[in-house]
């Protein structure tokens, strides 16, 4: 396997301190940098033992600035379903980082100028310092569902029936799924100077084997970050059957 900094660890509890450890030392060592985010249900331990850790004074949130990974298309931030709403009341208002330094891909206009404006935002400041991304069971990274060729920038997508299933267990009726999200592209996740790739549980092993350790390709999105020259994963025992 290529040179990835891979943290083994026994269970979810144990992947969600490791993560938060790595988490917050880049944030310690860049206390007004930029910081890329994901949601689902792979971080969520995460965000709790980073919201313990500014609790107690360890790390403060409150400089930095934060790029959300993807967001549903359409769906209103104040929606519970939204990825605003989970970033705000799992994570963002908890640590105190400020409204005007958060950044989600909205859906306020066209979906096009949206995300040309969200790649304007970030190609405007600094690199993001560490992205943190979970993989699908498609091998999606962000809403990058598998395809022909790698998608570079912000984009609409239309999710993979494979997602919509997944992410139907959040909401009421898998009927609620919304179709379609707006991603940052995999080009636009390989800008970032480090990755902190989560994996978790054994219905991901085979895919994360395949990204991990096979050919880099668009059916599996994640292969990309073979080509990353800053990668850490850390993943619990299920997850790493295969590795
Ligand atoms: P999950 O999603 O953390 O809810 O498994 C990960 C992903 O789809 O990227």
């Amino acid at each position: 396997m290529k040179n990835f900094r891979l943290f083994k660890t026994n269970d979810y509890e144990e992947l969600s301190i490791q993560s938060a450890r790595v988490f917050s030392g880049a944030v310690l060592s860049k206390p007004n940098g930029t910081f890329g985010f994901a949601t689902g249900s792979t971080p969520e331990g995460m965000y709790k033992e980073l919201v313990r850790l500014s609790n107690e004074g360890l790390v403060l949130f409150s400089g930095i600035t934060a790029f959300n990974l993807d967001e549903y298309y359409p769906i209103a931030p104040s929606d519970e379903q939204s990825y605003s709403y989970f970033m705000a009341k799992k994570f963002f208002d908890l640590v105190g980082v400020p409204l005007s330094k958060r950044n989600i891909p909205g859906a306020n206009n066209d979906p096009k100028i949206d995300c040309d404006l969200y790649e304007e935002k970030l190609a405007s400041g600094d690199l993001i310092e560490m992205q943190i991304l979970g993989i699908g069971t498609n091998g999606h990274i962000g809403f990058n569902e598998p395809s022909d060729t790698f998608p570079g920038r912000t984009h609409l997508v239309r999710l993979a029936e494979s997602t919509i299933k997944s992410n139907a267990k959040f909401f009421k009726h898998p009927a609620d799924v919304p179709k379609s999200a707006i991603t940052m592209g995999v080009g636009t996740i390989m800008m970032a100077k480090r990755i902190l790739l989560m994996v978790s549980g054994e219905a991901k092993a085979e895919i994360l084997r395949d990204a991990l350790t096979g050919p880099i390709t668009p059916l599996v999105p994640a292969s990309a970050l073979q080509l990353h020259r800053n990668v850490t994963i850390v993943v619990d025992k299920a997850a790493a059957k295969y590795l």
